[in-house]
């Protein structure tokens, strides 16, 4: 057995093997305090330090399966009531009554000992005991001294025993079961109560360990003081040992969100991939979010309940080198062989700001500011839906969003790319299903196979014409839009999607960042 164990560890457990291998912490502790007395290593501890080192030594025990800790069915015990603790203190009125009638030459007239504090009481108590008897002379009753007490009755040996004690154990038979039973009978001297006991047991490797311990305790020290080395004391003592697996208070060393670490392993899953990062304003303009998507101006997703219009400023201004191309392949196609969408094209519609519903916006801005190929970029950004939040949505979530701009790029390579990107991240089974957006196409629903479950997580496609024309692109672009909240509910095995933002403490202490994914990656 390898064990490490403090002194008071291994004192416990002779202790406690010498016992029989089964006692309450109470007899635990003085046997302990015997022991130690005996090894002239008088432990400098009143009884109630002692009794809580003894309990923590055995606390440390268990853990060390040396000990269990069992819980006895409860018992009775007796403790001091408010008059006991007086009588103890002052004198049982019996006794009082007593020494008040010897002061007086043995006799007393019966009203002058009953004016003393509990005097009635005392009288009763000292006729019942045999001391005293009464005697009518006349109007008067005397009180006679008939019998001497003893030194100390039984009862006021077993009151005294409970004031130094605090409890003793509600006898089951014999002389102080009597004794207890008479002062059960006097109003408020003692009272019972039940409790239950801690039971310390010895283990089969405990009473292995005991067995092997000597029963004479070594001194040892955990400081080496400067007075034991001057004195030289140090040479007659033991130097306890350190146990480096004791269990200790866990430490919470600062970490990342767990929303920010998917962040992270996202961007590093691109940046290994040859993409590089973009950005773009979270206030946009309609323009860029809808119309330069060629998202028609009556389309539903623009209204009120799906998207966040600012009131104040409400329009911003359109670029100007753009306005007329976008119109044109709204009106009549523009020229890129579309019919377009047959309606008059309103800039004023165009102009409105919002809070971008997608970071598409951020990439058509990008590809209109960069134009030729080849291009791969990324963002991982904050988006915004009139969404009722629920388990499942909130208004403010992050989008996974990407561009491949390159001459003849093509539908197997958006899929390449986006197993690749995906299998980065440890998630091996990806599928692909028709789909439709209005700047795309073809378009394809993203999904991916996660504990079991597919998962839809976003949309795909390679830019229709009309929504690259007139920025002046012409080689195909191959787009993905992605939902970054659902992977890390997958990923952190979360039911609500809420969770992310309530800065619960113990849960993101508890969690564990990636570690299903880490798991797959491995593999
Ligand atoms: N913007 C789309 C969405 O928010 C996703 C998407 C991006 C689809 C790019 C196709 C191409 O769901």
């Amino acid at each position: 057995m390898s064990t490490v164990l403090h002194w008071l560890e291994k004192a416990v457990l002779v202790a406690l093997n010498q016992l029989g291998g089964r006692a309450s912490y109470e007899e635990l502790s003085s046997k302990v305090g015997q022991l130690l007395e005996s090894s002239g290593r008088g432990l400098s501890l009143d009884h109630s330090a002692r009794l809580s080192s003894v309990a923590k030594a055995c606390g440390w025990l268990r853990d060390k399966h040396l000990v269990r800790l069992e819980e006895s069915p409860s018992r009775r015990f007796v403790v001091l009531d408010v008059e006991g603790e007086e009588y103890v203190v002052k004198g049982l009125p019996e006794r009082r009554v007593v020494e008040s009638l010897r002061s007086k030459g043995g006799v007393a007239v019966v009203d002058e000992l009953k004016e003393l504090d509990k005097g009635e009481i005392g009288l009763m108590w000292a006729r019942r005991l045999g001391w005293v008897d009464f005697e009518k002379r006349g109007s008067d009753t005397l009180v006679k001294l008939v019998r001497p007490p003893p030194e100390k009755t039984e009862a006021e040996v077993f009151l005294e025993g409970l004031y130094s004690r605090g409890e003793a154990e509600f006898p089951e038979s014999g002389p102080e079961r009597r004794v207890v039973e008479d002062l059960l009978r006097r109003q408020r001297v003692v009272r019972l109560v039940e409790k239950s006991v801690k039971q310390v047991v010895l283990t089969d490797s405990g009473r292995e360990v005991a067995s092997q311990l000597s029963s004479y305790l070594v001194p040892e020290v955990t400081r080496l003081t400067p007075d034991l080395i001057k004195t030289g004391g140090w040479r007659g003592v033991v130097l306890s040992s350190y146990d480096v697996r004791a269990p200790t208070p866990p430490v919470y060393a600062a970490k990342r969100h767990p929303l920010v670490e998917v962040i992270r392993m996202v961007k590093q899953a691109y940046v290994e991939m040859g993409f590089e990062e973009i950005e773009g304003p979270v206030v946009e303009l309609a323009f860029w979010n809808f119309d330069a998507l060629f998202q028609p101006q009556d389309h539903p997703a623009r209204e009120m309940q799906d998207t966040f219009y600012l009131l104040e400023p409400s329009a911003g201004d359109l670029p100007a080198e753009y306005v007329e191309g976008v119109k044109a392949v709204h009106e009549d196609g523009g020229g890129t062989g579309s019919k377009g969408w047959g309606y008059e094209w309103s800039p004023d519609e165009a102009r409105r700001l919002l809070l971008r519903t997608h970071t598409t916006a951020t990439t058509i801005r990008h590809l209109a500011a960069t134009r030729t190929p080849p291009i791969k970029v990324f963002s991982v950004d904050r988006i915004f839906r009139n969404e009722k939040v629920d388990w499942k949505h909130l208004a403010e979530f992050h989008q996974i969003e990407g561009i491949v701009v390159e001459k003849g790029a093509n539908l197997r390579m958006l899929m390449g790319v986006l197993k690749d990107f995906y299998h980065r991240l440890g998630l091996r089974e990806v599928r692909f299903r028709p789909s439709f957006f209005p700047y795309t196409e073809p378009s394809m629903e993203v999904e991916v196979k996660l504990g079991g479950r597919w998962l839809e997580l976003g949309g795909s496609g390679i830019f229709r014409p009309e929504t690259t024309h007139p920025f002046g692109v012409h080689d195909p672009v191959l787009a993905w839009g992605l939902g970054l909240e659902r992977l890390a509910m997958v990923i952190y095995g979360l039911e609500d999607i809420r969770t992310f933002h309530l800065n619960d403490l113990r849960w993101l202490r508890s969690v564990s960042p990636l570690e299903p994914l880490h798991t797959a990656r491995r593999r």
